[in-house]
């Protein structure tokens, strides 16, 4: 969603805004804009549209003259994507500029109060109450009006600010926003998102809820939310330029998928030495071990099919009832949550607002929370008891690829903890488990492998308006994955249906030419699919198997072939993906679409 800069230092702060903002473009947004501050000037520029609009519109910055300034991309909460609506905003006395991420929800209520007292509004934006309530409190003292302003809002924001009484500053606040400070030499920097900061420095500290920063070319205070400046750890960001960037490949996704081997190699190498699993960063005594009665996964999206499918083997090895909820709906609901639940957060980016508010509510009943997350400091991790990083390097396609499959990774990697811990399984089927998981960097590059086949079968299915993913058990679990990456990237209408429960109302969809891809990878249930394959043929479907090449009776049946090499089955989803995510993209290429950011979607999710 919306990304932030900043830049103080001795170079023309605008060209490297303007960098920093199509860095951030990945998380989605539809307007972009800067403001320079240049002695006792603003200058604004904005425009809705591409950063590469914005990029000419100021001659790639040139007609933006001043070392310091702030930037933004928008994705439209409060009001359309126009020009006016785009961030950075003025006071009504041209003195401050703000930028922001995240939602001020008592914004109607400041925005009536500041219309009684003379303000005038010229977007709809919730962002216009903060700009002006900081000229309304400004007496001379520009941290001060930061801290009475931050007092009055209610809601999540990472907010720039630069004003003209202090020429070479800018301001930072956090609440439930990421915000990260990036420390340089002679110059300082700030962003919502490491992938801004990395080209310009490593070093960089992590806001936390409340605080806020004053930065100049020299220095970064960092105050908590009383004034009092406060020590934080300057941390080392680890990611490095390439990752972030194509690197040759025709899109990010692309990229993404082809890193999957490397990227699950770096999330299982940290952890399993042999068949012993350690997990460093997780401490869970026996007492509290043996007092769990259930433990319960919460997550968004993929994050949430990476639970749906991790599941099987956390409920196999430890005996423990797994159950898998939707963050948006934990709320609402009445799962049962008390102290003997462990509740698993699951989020590549950390800052999922619908993960962020099941986390709150799960501890609010007393449950304790592993994180499960790629994006280190994020929200997610800091809220949780413990985090387990996922170790996938930064993701920039929108639709996630080596995030989804770093985590079903990291999941099967604590079930096997269990295992060793609590747990149910014969050491036979444990050594097993722990030699298909070494074996999961090689398995995922062979069903990269195995395939060429793919972009010839999405040329013959790309045209169909609809498809369906069926499939049982952990094949079922793969095909919802499955099917929304079709879904996200292609535009086509793709829907994940366990395979038995077809006959049941849903196979009256079923005409001729209907494209089924049917997941066969769970030795123990393929024959049942099977019959459902024989099912939706006998109507004409035409049907895209996923399996084994050994797998002859399913062979004799299918239309088209993707293949995955042999895995044990409680494995197979974090395989099986892998082609699949292969298919949804060279679909989506054959008709056109913008893969890697897909028509209303974004990267992050921090709106409920
Ligand atoms: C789909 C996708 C989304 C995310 C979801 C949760 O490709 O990326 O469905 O999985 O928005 O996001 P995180 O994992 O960041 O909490």
């Amino acid at each position: 969603m919306c990304g932030i800069v900043g830049y103080t230092g001795t170079q023309q702060a605008a060209p490297i805004l303007l960098e920093g903002l199509k860095k951030l473009e990945y998380r989605g947004y539809d307007s972009a804009g800067i403001a320079i501050l240049s002695g006792d000037a603003i200058t604004v520029s904005k425009i809705s549209g591409k950063v590469d609009k914005l990029v000419e519109k100021t001659e790639g910055g040139r007609n933006c003259p001043g070392t310091s300034g702030i930037g933004h991309t928008r994705w439209a909460t409060h009001g359309a994507p126009t020009d006016i609506n785009a961030h950075p905003h003025l006071s009504n006395d041209g003195r401050f500029a703000v930028v922001h991420n995240g939602i001020i929800e008592n914004y109607q209520e400041l925005r009536d109060e500041l219309l009684a007292k003379g303000f005038v509004f010229y977007s709809e934006t919730d962002t216009e109450v903060v700009v002006n309530l900081l000229e309304l409190y400004d007496e001379g003292d520009v941290k001060k009006a930061v801290m009475r302003t931050a007092s009055r809002l209610r809601g999540s924001y990472a907010l720039g600010v630069v004003c003209t009484d202090e020429p070479g500053c800018i301001y930072a606040m956090r609440e439930s926003s990421p915000l990260i400070i990036g420390i340089g030499v002679g110059e300082n920097y700030f962003a919502s998102d490491v992938t801004a900061l990395v080209s310009y420095t490593r070093n960089a500290v992590y806001l936390d809820d409340g605080e806020f920063a004053r930065i100049s070319a020299e220095k970064a205070e960092i105050f908590d939310s009383s004034g009092t400046e406060i020590r934080k750890k300057i941390s080392r960001i680890t990611w490095d330029v390439q990752t972030a960037e194509k690197g040759g490949y025709e899109h990010f996704m692309l990229k993404e998928i082809t890193e999957q081997p490397r990227a699950i190699k770096a999330a299982i190498d940290p952890r399993l030495h042999g068949r012993e699993v350690t997990m460093d960063d997780l401490v869970l005594s026996d007492r509290y071990l043996k007092g769990l009665k259930k433990i319960l996964i919460t997550a968004c999206g993929s994050s949430y099919y990476a639970g749906c499918a991790g599941r099987y083997a956390i409920e196999q090895f430890s005996g423990i009832p797994v159950e898998v909820v939707l963050a948006s709906e934990l709320r609402y609901g009445n799962a049962l949550i008390d102290r003997h639940t462990l509740m698993i957060a699951v989020s590549q980016s950390g800052e999922t607002a619908d993960t962020i508010a099941a986390i709150r509510e799960g501890k609010s009943r007393g449950a304790k929370v592993l994180a499960i997350v790629n994006v280190v400091g994020s929200t997610i991790a800091k809220l949780a008891d413990w985090t387990l990083y996922t170790w996938a390097g930064p993701e920039i396609s929108v639709a996630t690829t080596k995030g989804y499959t770093t985590q079903l990774t990291v999941l099967y990697l604590f079930s096997l903890y269990l295992a060793k811990r609590i747990g149910i399984v014969s050491e036979e089927k444990y050594n097993r488990m722990a030699d298909a998981l070494n074996a999961l960097p090689r398995l995922i590059q062979e069903s990269l492998d195995m395939n060429p086949s793919i972009p010839r079968i999405a040329g013959k299915y790309h045209s169909f308006r609809s498809m369906f993913f069926i499939g049982r058990n952990t094949d079922y679990a793969a095909s919802l994955e499955g099917a929304l990456k079709m879904k996200e990237i292609s535009y086509i209408h793709a829907e994940s249906y366990p395979a038995g429960e077809l006959k049941h109302g849903t196979i009256a969809l079923i005409s001729d030419g209907q494209p089924v891809v049917a997941l066969c990878c769970n030795d123990f249930i393929s024959e049942k699919t099977a019959s459902n394959i024989i099912e939706v043929k006998a109507r004409g479907a035409k049907v895209i198997a996923v399996t084994f090449r050994d797998n002859q009776n399913i062979l004799s049946l299918a239309d088209d072939v993707i293949y995955i090499p042999r895995i044990e089955t409680e494995l197979s989803p974090v395989v099986e993906i892998v082609p699949l995510q292969m298919l949804a993209y060279h679909v989506a290429k054959e008709n056109g679409c913008d893969i890697d950011k897909p028509r209303n979607l974004a990267k992050s999710v921090t709106v409920e």
